[in-house]
């Protein structure tokens, strides 16, 4: 099957106090095909965000290419940028962040409907059924997103992503302000969701858990540049790269006992 994302040989710098530069991205390839999730796993500054705003066209290609459906989008800007909106869609960490305070649940919804082209009368419907979607109540319409707890404020989030039908959400951190109940609930309605709509997912996390619960494939990312690709099961549980292995050590187990012999073995690898 041919890829809807490809991301080949990306170069991202970032200009730091005036000149200097950093290198955040050093020659990236990445694929996603339709129907796909691919998790991005790394620790904290390997470049995991960069790589997901440069798809969204929130950071400047130094060299490499983007294309997306065929097509190259990797300096598109204006209306070809606005035009990739109903097909490439966002989920952010912090809901708070990317949610409007002053708006309803409703009008954040019926937004990216309404600036489509869409009519109130239809983009009411279609939000009313998104809200069902993501199991939240139809009153939340007219209520505002401070009103909700963190994981209901993550479903108005995926919500509003999903609202116009994109093909590709890129997640960052979506799960990682949660606590682990909320988050496995969470992670699950992606999941369906996927299952539903087909749409891909470049997802991003520092956790192995959460990447093993919803990836297909796994990327991992370390210092800018990505050092293994594979199979979830694969990466997850026999990784080739020391850094993976470390990475892999690193992600707590509930057994303590388990955890006590991980840890030892973690701490035999570190040089
Ligand atoms: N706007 C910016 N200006 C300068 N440097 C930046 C900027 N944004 C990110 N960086 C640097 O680029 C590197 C990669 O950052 P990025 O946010 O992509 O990491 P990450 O893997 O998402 O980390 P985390 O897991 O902490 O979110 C880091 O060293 C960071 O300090
Ligand atoms: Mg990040």
């Amino acid at each position: 099957m041919s890829a809807l994302l490809e991301v080949e040989n990306l170069v991202v710098d970032y200009r730091l106090r005036g000149r200097t530069r950093f290198r955040a991205l050093k020659g990236v390839s990445i694929t996603v095909k339709p129907g796909e999730c691919v998790g991005l796993v790394g620790e904290s500054g390997s470049g995991k965000s960069t790589l997901g705003k440069a798809v969204l066209g929130l950071a400047a290609v130094a060299s490499g290419r983007i294309t997306f459906d065929g097509k190259e989008i990797t300096h598109a800007r204006g209306r070809a940028r606005r035009g990739l909106a109903s097909d490439i869609q966002v989920v952010f960490q912090d809901p708070y962040g990317s949610l409007d305070p002053t708006m309803t649940v409703g009008e954040v919804l019926a937004e990216p409907l309404v600036v489509a082209g869409t009519s109130r009368v239809q983009a009411r419907a279609v939000v009313t059924g998104m809200l069902d979607r993501v199991c939240l109540p139809a009153d939340a319409v007219h209520r505002y997103p401070s009103e909700f707890s963190g994981g209901q404020r993550q479903r108005i989030a995926i919500a509003r992503a999903l609202v116009r039908r994109p093909r590709l959400v890129v997640c960052d951190e979506p799960v990682s302000a949660l606590d682990l109940t909320t988050q496995a609930t969470i992670l699950d309605l992606f999941v369906d969701l996927q299952r539903e709509t087909g749409v891909s997912y470049l997802f991003v996390s520092h956790d192995l858990g959460v990447v093993r619960r919803v990836c297909h494939r796994v990327s991992v990312m370390y210092q800018g540049e990505i050092v293994e690709t594979g199979l979830t099961r694969q990466v997850t549980q026999d990784p080739v790269h020391p850094y993976t292995r470390r990475l892999r050590l690193a992600s707590p187990v509930a057994d303590p006992e388990r955890q006590a012999e991980r840890r030892a073995t973690w701490l035999g690898l570190r040089d």
